[in-house]
């Protein structure tokens, strides 16, 4: 782990040439743009999020310094880099208007009685949280030809993997500090892993819907259509072997155990993913 001075972004959206998009590739797809502007607002609404965290482990310095130093600038990051993508190749559609609309439902969801009971759960629980970040981004970029898409998806993809690292890192030191054991911490990463496709992803839908369709924004079946299609480019570009193995870490297992463990795990994903 780094030093708490050593925290910074990874990389810096001055990185990317959005003047490299490919907009033939990419301008009529409208699911990718919904992929994209849902994101853009999931990830622009951490802070909310991390005001939560930073209270919960404030008593943890060098936690603090790594969720303010480097993952909240990261997620942010993520969200303003989605957005400025959005606004190269949809500069009809009006972000602020809608993510303005998004995050008045949205701030509701973020309340500290969210959070598990203890640190050590808190911490398994971002690690599926991650986990279902990296997946979505990773899958988001097998799915789309454009390659500038391609490669900042990619880039959050590798952002989620390594906040990952670091909350297991923070998780088996908590867990040792709390003695959790491992049926509650199954049973965390259980509820998290149902709880992967969300409020957050259906909230987002519905916001960018109005703005973007608005004569559809209160057509149920168009919705459910659109949310149904949406997982279906998830799914059909998932990694489902990477995310079964990052859930499952945690656990700690020995080998033996563990394919006995990763059968409901996986029925979980399997209805996570395909309902
Ligand atoms: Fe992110
Ligand atoms: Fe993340």
């Amino acid at each position: 782990m780094a030093s708490p001075e050593q925290y910074q972004p990874r990389w810096r959206i001055a990185d990317l040439d959005f003047s490299r998009i490919d907009l033939q590739r990419v301008r009529d797809d409208e699911y990718t743009f919904y992929l994209v502007a849902c994101a853009s607002f999931v990830e622009s609404g951490s802070d909310l999020y991390t005001h939560n965290l930073v209270d919960f482990f404030h008593d943890n310095e060098q936690v603090v310094a790594w969720l303010r130093g480097q993952w909240e600038l990261e997620e942010l990051q993520h969200g303003a880099a989605l957005r400025a993508y959005v606004a190269h190749v949809w500069p009809e559609f009006d972000w602020q208007s809608a993510y303005d609309s998004f995050l008045g439902e949205y701030a509701a969801y973020c309340k500290v009685e969210l959070l598990e009971p203890t640190k050590a759960l808190e911490m398994a629980a971002r690690c599926v949280v991650e986990t279902g970040t990296a997946t979505y981004y990773r899958a988001l970029s097998r799915s789309t030809k454009e390659p500038m898409l391609r490669d900042l998806a990619a880039r959050i993809s590798n952002d989620e993997v390594n906040h990952y690292k670091h909350f297991y890192h923070y998780f088996r030191q908590y867990r040792e500090r709390e003695g959790v054991g491992r049926s509650r911490v199954l049973a965390t990463l259980s509820r998290r892993t149902l709880e992967m496709r969300n409020e957050d992803a259906d909230c987002a839908i519905r916001h960018v819907l109005r703005f973007r369709d608005p004569a559809r924004a209160e057509d149920a079946a168009y919705l459910r259509q659109l949310s149904a299609r949406m997982n279906t480019i998830v799914r059909t570009n998932l990694t489902p072997e990477m995310a079964l193995r990052m859930i499952m870490r945690p656990l700690e297992l020995p080998p033996k155990v563990q394919s006995w463990v990763q059968y409901p795990i996986r029925q979980l994903m399997h209805y996570v993913f395909l309902r």
